[in-house]
């Protein structure tokens, strides 16, 4: 079809995630805005996110920022919309670190509506929501659920507030109350607050005012969608979600639009793996509850301690473990530039992970080949097969356009699997149900597809293997989907529009 054709006559595109998150919207937000966007708004979440840009080669990771700001220079406007909430201090952060590279933000907004991620939010989120340990959901730790709680039960902080001095003192007064079992100091949190806020400032508008005026003018507005429609607090697996709505409708009234604004809506999948990071169900999931368990105990299995065990990569963890204590972010940064560059020299060792019969070790030998490592907590992720019965259910809400993601990174396996239903004891359903425990029951029927080798070169669908564009093909019909794009690569030139 092409990327014009797919763009003739469209103002609006959504990308948001039809799994768990870090399905590549950096990449693809990135991809619509380099030629097309005018403006780049993001609508729910916040610094829990992780959105990976790769320009020639060149890795950028944004948390609260809109991927659209790496393109401020050309004029390109990037809105934090009324949705999100926002930690100023990690926001300021994310400005410094542009500060650092030289680059601009003279076009960012950030809307007075959006609530304000206070101390308390992050002290509560870290002792109740983070851990994994006795059926906790492993939270960001960002502060992200308090925050969202105090917002609907109408006492939060919004970044409007924060501009009143005498608001924002009476505000924080009542969160006290509020939260008497926090040991909170109105005229500290003040003053350790002001500096950022005075930085943020100019920033702030009536976003949603904005956007209709962009969408009046005809300009090309892009929505970047944040998290995934398997983690909203509205549709995604009761109660290991995050607490947005991360789906088209909430990213959509996250900016102050309606969905039906929105003339193209991209759904990104994975395939033929996906990923889960924190807890909850995952019925795909490669050796089930003992990868489940070993990926919930965090930073003990992250991407240094797998290359060391997995690959035999000559590392010393305990260097390692020292340097993540003192936060030697330098060293780390580098080390891991080294483990993915040793990873892309063994190709070999990943391709017997792949293959020597271990689904344990096919799960480890696909997080090390696709980099599946939590961009904002280092986490590793769980990994499974692509389930078209969750993909089928978010076609349902976020609509049938899809983008196919990582599909480069098997490259090698021997064969691979597409969930097509799911089996209940003699029972078989292609329904997905939101509610954890009954998807803990299900055990997931799989068709088989021989594998295939590298395609990161290729840019013409035909061109694509036999057995690829068969599962594709299959994917499609189970999901009612239809696949637009297929990602071979974190690059952008990396894409082929079918
Ligand atoms: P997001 O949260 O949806 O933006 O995704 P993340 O940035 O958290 O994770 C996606 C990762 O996959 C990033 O490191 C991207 O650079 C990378 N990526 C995106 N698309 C592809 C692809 O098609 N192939 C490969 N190998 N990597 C990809
Ligand atoms: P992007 O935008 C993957 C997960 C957390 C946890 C749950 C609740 O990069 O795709 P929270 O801190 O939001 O209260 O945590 O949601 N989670 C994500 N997983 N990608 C994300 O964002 C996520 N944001 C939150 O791991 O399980
Ligand atoms: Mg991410």
């Amino acid at each position: 079809m092409g990327i014009d054709k797919l763009l003739d006559g469209v103002k609006t595109i959504a990308v948001v995630c039809n799994q768990w998150g870090d399905t590549g919207k950096g990449k693809f937000t990135d991809y619509l805005t380099a030629d097309w966007a005018d403006v780049i708004a993001r609508g729910t979440g916040g610094n829990n996110a992780g959105h990976t840009v790769v320009v020639n080669g060149k890795e950028k990771v944004f948390h609260l920022l809109p991927t659209g700001i790496a393109h401020d220079s050309a004029g390109k406007i990037t809105i934090l919309g009324n949705g999100m909430v926002i930690d100023p201090l990690a926001l300021v952060a994310e400005i410094d670190e542009l500060n650092r590279e030289c680059a601009t933000y003279n076009n960012l907004m950030i809307s007075k509506d959006a609530h304000a991620i206070m101390p308390w939010h992050i002290a509560t989120d870290r002792a109740k929501y983070q851990s994994q340990s006795d059926g906790g959901i492993g939270s960001t730790g960002k502060g992200i659920g308090p925050c969202y709680e105090d917002k609907i039960g109408r006492r939060g902080i919004t970044i409007g507030h924060l501009l009143n001095r005498d608001v924002l003192a009476e505000k924080i007064k009542r969160a006290k109350e509020t939260h008497p079992e926090q040991q909170i100091d109105v005229e500290k949190v003040i003053s350790d607050l002001t500096p950022a806020i005075e930085r943020i400032t100019p920033f702030v508008r009536d976003t949603v005012n904005e956007m209709h005026d962009f969408i009046r003018a005809g300009r090309h507005v892009l929505l970047e969608g944040a998290q995934g429609l398997l983690l909203s607090i509205e549709h995604g697996t009761d109660r290991y979600v995050t607490s947005s709505d991360c789906s088209l409708n909430g990213t959509a009234s996250g900016v102050g639009i309606s969905a039906k604004a929105i003339d193209l809506p991209l759904g990104i999948v994975k395939f033929p793996f996906m990923t889960r990071v924190g807890a909850g169900p995952f019925p795909t999931e490669f050796a089930g509850r003992d990868q489940e368990d070993y990926c919930a105990e965090g930073l003990k299995h992250d991407i240094f301690y797998e290359a060391k065990v997995y690959l035999g990569m000559p590392l010393d963890l305990a260097e390692v473990r020292g340097a993540q204590q003192k936060r030697n972010r330098t060293f780390l940064e580098s080390l891991e530039r080294e483990v993915k560059s040793y990873i892309a020299q063994h190709r070999d060792k990943i391709v017997d992970l792949f293959n020597n019969g271990s689904e344990f070790e096919q799960g480890v030998a696909i997080r090390l080949a696709a980099g599946e490592y939590g961009t904002t907590t280092g986490r590793p992720r769980r990994t499974g097969w692509t389930d078209a019965v969750a993909a089928r259910y978010a076609v349902g809400i976020n609509g049938p356009k899809l983008i196919l993601t990582k599909v480069d990174a098997l490259a090698g396996m021997r064969e691979f699997n597409i969930t097509c239903e799911y089996a209940i004891g003699e029972h078989v359903t292609s329904e997905f149900s939101r509610e954890s425990g009954s998807l803990r029951q299900v055990q997931p029927v799989n068709i088989t597809y021989n594998g295939y080798g590298e395609i990161r070169d290729i840019r013409d669908y035909d061109n694509l293997p036999r057995s690829l564009r068969r599962a594709i093909s299959d994917f499609e019909h189970l999901t009612g989907g239809e696949v637009v794009i297929v990602s071979v690569g974190p690059d952008r030139d990396e894409t082929i529009v079918r």
